[in-house]
C-alpha cells in the first residue's frame, strides 16, 4: 500500500546512497593523501562518470524495490524529531547548568533495530550509535562502513570476543575486568590496531545481573588497563537500577562523577576531562545535570525495540 512515509522512505535511501557515495569519495582522498598520493584528475573524471552511471542504476533498482515493498516502518517514522526532541533536552539541561551543549555526545542505542533504520538515522544526523552485541554488530557496521558513524559498543563483552569486537568498535565502553584488557589488548595487536578507547563500567548498586567492577576494584583495574600498551583509558561508564523517578537514579550518577573526578586529580586523563557515559531514555537529563559527557539513548529516538523471539 502507497503511504506519503513510503514515498519518502524511498527518497530517503536516495539520498542516503548519494550520502555513502560522497562519504567514501573523501575517504578514499583521505586514504590517498596518508600515502603521499594525489589524484590524477583526468583518471577520476572517467572513473566518475563510469561509477556515477552504475550509482544510477544502482538507485533505481533501489527505486523500484523500495516502490514496491516500502512499508511504513515505525522505527523510522518521526526519527527526525524524536532524535531533535532530545537534543534539545540535552542543550537545554546543559545550558542551564552552565554546560557547553557540544560537550555532550549522544549516543542512538540502535540494538534490534536494522541497517535501513540506521541509515534514516544518519540521515537525520546521528553520528553515534551504540551496540550491545558482538554478533549483531556484524551484521550492520560492514553494511554501513562507507558512512561516517562512531560505533560504541555497550554491551557485555565476553573474552573469546574481543577480536572481533577490536575490528568492529570504535569505542568500547564495558570493559569490567583485567583479563578482558588484556585479551583486547593482544586482539589489538593481532588485528594492528594501534589504539583502541575504552570506558571501564562501574557497578555501583552491585546488582548480580549487571556487569562492572565495583567501586573498590575500580583503582586496580585502571592500573591495569594503563598497563596495556593499546588501550587508551578514557572513562567511565555505569548502568545503574531502573527507578522510574530520575531522582532516585541521581545519587548513582553523583558517584560515578565523584570516582571519575578522583581519577583526574590522579593524573589519569591528561588534560581531558574524563568521559562519564551515563543516562538512557527515561534518565538522560538527570545524568546530564550530573555530567554525563555521553548520553546512550535508544526508546526515546527509535521507539520501542523490536523483540526478537
Ligand atoms: C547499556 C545500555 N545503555 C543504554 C540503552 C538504551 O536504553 P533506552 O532504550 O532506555 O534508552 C541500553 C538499552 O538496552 C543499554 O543496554
Amino acid at each position: 500500500m502507497w503511504t506519503d512515509n513510503s514515498h519518502r522512505a524511498s527518497f530517503k535511501s536516495l539520498e542516503n546512497g548519494y550520502r555513502s557515495s560522497v562519504s567514501y569519495t573523501i575517504r578514499w582522498n583521505q586514504e590517498l593523501a596518508s600515502h603521499g598520493k594525489q589524484l590524477d584528475h583526468a583518471a577520476l573524471k572517467g572513473c566518475r562518470f563510469e561509477s556515477r552511471q552504475s550509482y544510477c542504476w544502482g538507485c533505481f533498482v533501489i527505486f523500484i524495490v523500495e516502490f514496491r515493498m516500502a512499508e511504513p516502518n515505525e522505527a523510522a517514522a518521526g526519527l527526525r524529531e524524536r532524535f531533535d526532541r532530545v537534543r534539545e533536552k540535552i542543550e537545554t539541561v546543559a545550558r542551564r547548568c552552565g554546560r557547553e551543549p557540544k560537550e555532550i555526545t549522544l549516543v542512538a542505542v540502535s540494538k534490534t533495530h536494522p541497517v535501513s533504520v540506521v541509515r534514516e538515522a544518519l540521515g537525520v544526523g546521528v553520528t553515534d550509535f551504540g551496540e550491545n552485541r558482538v554478533q549483531e554488530a556484524e551484521s550492520k557496521i560492514p553494511a554501513l562502513r562507507y558512512e561516517t558513524a562512531r560505533w560504541h559498543l555497550i554491551g557485555h563483552l565476553q573474552a573469546n570476543k574481543a577480536r572481533r569486537a577490536v575490528r568492529l568498535f570504535d569505542i568500547v565502553h564495558t570493559l569490567d575486568s583485567a583479563s578482558l584488557a588484556d585479551r583486547l589488548d593482544r586482539a589489538c595487536a593481532e588485528e594492528h590496531r594501534a589504539e583502541l578507547p575504552i570506558l571501564i563500567q562501574v557497578d555501583l548498586a552491585g546488582e548480580t545481573t549487571k556487569s562492572g567492577v565495583s567501586a573498590t576494584g575500580l583503582s586496580e583495574l585502571v592500573k591495569a588497563v594503563t598497563e596495556c600498551s593499546r588501550l587508551r583509558f578514557q572513562g567511565l561508564m555505569t548502568l545503574p537500577p531502573f527507578f522510574e523517578d530520575g531522582e532516585q537514579v541521581r545519587p548513582f550518577f553523583r558517584r560515578l562523577r565523584e570516582l571519575r573526578d578522583e581519577l583526574q586529580v590522579a593524573g589519569h586523563f591528561g588534560d581531558r576531562r574524563g568521559e562519564l557515559s551515563m543516562g538512557m531514555s527515561h534518565d538522560f537529563e538527570v545524568a546530564t545535570e550530573e555530567g554525563a559527557t555521553i548520553v546512550r539513548v535508544g526508546t526515546a529516538i527509535f521507539g520501542e525495540r523490536i523483540h526478537k523471539p
